[in-house]
């Protein structure tokens, strides 16, 4: 029987286990571990964790890369149940003193692109030294901006998916593994 959970009004089905989302990060912590492998103490990394979604894709960077970093957060939103609104509201603020660094902004999913072509802009008048785009999934079917993503653990189609940090309608970031809506 296929594993199915329910959120809200919703029925999702089983889409990627646990153990394929790990072996992707590890992929890409590896990626970044080169790449930022010239980090110091005294210059380390601005890790920018994009509140809610990336908290564990986040976190689950954070056991694996090596170099010196520090971790923040901020938040913007466009999402409004299972629909981009198009619309991005910056709900907590970028840190202070940006200018100069180097930042990873990590990403739960990167859909229209509205979200990450705000964030890169903020970060751009914040006088950041490099902002790189590292999101755990895409879908290039609905992505079509011109903001280069970095570091991409997985593509998916355009289907709205929950767990692993992602949400429906607050619902559903606790799952392990990534489930998608039933339709
Ligand atoms: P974008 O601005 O359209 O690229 O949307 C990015 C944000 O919308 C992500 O950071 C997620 O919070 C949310 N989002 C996009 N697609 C999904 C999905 O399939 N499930 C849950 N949230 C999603
Ligand atoms: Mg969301």
């Amino acid at each position: 029987m296929e594993k199915k959970i329910r959120l809200h009004d919703k029925t999702f089905k089983m889409f990627i286990p646990n153990a394929d989302i790990e072996k992707a990060i590890d992929a890409v912590a590896e990626r970044l571990n080169q790449d930022f492998a010239d980090a110091t103490d005294e210059n380390p990394v601005i890790l920018l964790c994009t509140l809610n979604g990336a908290i564990i894709y986040a976190a689950e960077l954070l056991k694996r890369v090596t170099f010196p970093l520090e971790l923040k957060a901020c938040k913007l939103s466009s999402y409004s149940g299972t629909q981009s609104t198009g619309c991005v509201k910056t709900e907590v603020p970028l840190p202070a003193h940006l200018e100069g660094r180097r930042v990873i902004i990590v990403e739960d999913i990167v859909d229209t692109g509205n979200t990450i072509v705000a964030m890169k802009e903020l970060l751009e008048a914040a006088k950041v030294k490099e902002a790189k785009v590292c999101t755990l999934l895409v879908k290039p079917e609905v992505y079509k901006k011109d903001v280069k993503l970095d570091y991409v653990a997985m593509e998916i189609p355009n289907r709205f998916i929950v767990g692993f940090g992602l949400d429906y309608d607050e619902l559903g970031r606790n799952i392990k593994d990534i489930y998608v809506l039933d339709e």
